[in-house]
């Protein structure tokens, strides 16, 4: 699947049923496979297993981006949002990297981290000679809790002990990084297991008491790079040359560079089309929306995901971001629709799929900063969001 061609012309156009027969010929499937999407791959039974006072299913629109080539290879890109033009924009700004080459993208091994939290630690120093010295019975211990994980080729990788600032009511602490490779998984259940499992060790290591045991989220060893080569004639617009709108995009990179409230507004652009395909394929957005923040916040200035930069007749775009994300365990056992979104992506590696994760933001971030630094963003979104506004006035009649 992921080998066919992401680029369909006038798919827009397609009524949504022969969308559906594009679809599944591309997947190599039949045409059935894709009804289980009517009701959003999720039935009253299965919700009703996966969450407490279950009383139904709440929908979101999934549509397919597109254009999408990634080292080499093409994806179709499952999208669950619900405000009008992410997909559009995102399709439309993949097709312009496409034509340099497409998104040249890199995601770092699983890794994630649990935190086990010391209070009251007599001697934080001693404490952390005593854990570092242990540090081959610890991992051992790690993997004793995760045995199927260690069995699959993941298990604990390091441990790190930090100092934390002294506080009245807990005294001073000493917080233990445990760094786990959680292969597919989003892995927050693999490493909370762990972070409970070592915690009494931990305590009889390092003295005082048990705080918090758990993961997390700012999972900076589980990062995702991508770069994005964009010829200046693919920005160009019928009224605007393509180096003036690069020109404009860089500077319009610069601002967010230097002021955190246009930061904001800059990661909420990348936030569109990551977290739609977070959604679409049944991950934690939570959890990602936290690492991404607080991973821009990291500097101790909150800084935009992504950066653009001219770079002779190019413009270069760079995104770094965490990004946690699983393609096995989790709601994807119960749930159909996610799994189908990443048989449509043709993605089995978590890193792999995060990779395109970040791809899909960076194309959200270059689609924003194009409209915003040419004609404004209001123009496209609103034709959109009125056909929406109209098509909701029609359901109510
Ligand atoms: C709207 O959903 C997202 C934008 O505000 C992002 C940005 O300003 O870069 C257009």
């Amino acid at each position: 699947m992921s080998q066919k061609e992401s680029r369909i012309p006038g798919f827009y156009r397609l009524p949504m049923a022969t969308r559906r027969d594009e679809l599944a010929e591309r997947m190599g499937a039949d045409a059935d496979t894709l009804t289980t999407l009517d009701t959003g791959g999720l039935d009253v039974a299965s919700a009703d297993q996966i969450v407490e006072n279950a009383i139904g299913i709440y929908a979101l629109p999934l549509g397919l981006g597109l254009n999408f080539r990634v080292n080499g290879r093409d994806h179709l890109v499952p999208m669950a949002v619900e405000e009008p033009s992410v997909i559009a924009a995102a399709s439309n700004a993949a097709r312009m990297v496409r034509a340099g080459g497409g998104f040249v993208a890199e995601a770092d091994e699983s890794i994630m981290t649990a935190q086990v939290e010391l209070c009251q630690v007599p001697d934080p120093a001693a404490a952390r000679a005593r854990i570092e010295g242990a540090v081959v019975e610890l991992l051992a211990l790690a993997n004793g809790a995760v045995p199927r994980l260690e069995a699959r080729g993941g298990g604990a990788r390091g441990i790190d002990v930090r100092f934390s600032d002294e506080l009245p009511e807990l005294g001073r602490r000493v917080i233990v990084h445990v760094h786990v490779d959680v292969l597919d998984a989003m892995g927050a259940n693999l490493v909370n297991t762990v972070a409970e499992a070592l915690a009494p060790r931990l305590v009889a290591l390092g003295g005082g008491r048990v705080g918090l045991r758990i993961l997390t989220n700012l999972a900076d060893r589980r990062m995702v790079r991508v770069t994005a080569p964009v010829p200046f004639e693919a920005l160009a617009t019928p009224d605007i040359d393509g180096d003036r709108v690069a020109t404009d995009i860089a500077a319009a990179s610069r601002f967010a560079e230097e002021d955190p409230y246009r930061a904001a507004t800059h990661n909420k652009g990348i936030m569109n089309g990551v977290d739609a395909v977070v959604i679409a394929t049944g991950n934690d957005w939570r959890g990602v929306e936290a690492g991404a923040h607080a991973y821009a916040a990291s500097s101790g200035r909150y800084r935009p995901l992504a950066t653009w930069r001219i770079d002779g007749q190019r413009l270069i775009g760079r995104l770094a971001m965490p990004m946690a994300v699983g393609t096995v365990g989790g709601t994807l056992q119960a749930h159909r629709g996610a799994r189908l979104a990443l048989r449509i992506l043709g993605v089995e590696s978590a890193r792999v799929l995060a990779s395109i994760i970040g791809c899909v933001g960076l194309a959200s971030n270059l689609a924003a900063l194009r409209a915003l630094a040419t004609e404004g963003i209001q123009r496209g979104h609103m034709a959109l969001h009125n056909r929406a506004a109209r098509l909701a006035e029609e359901g109510a009649r």
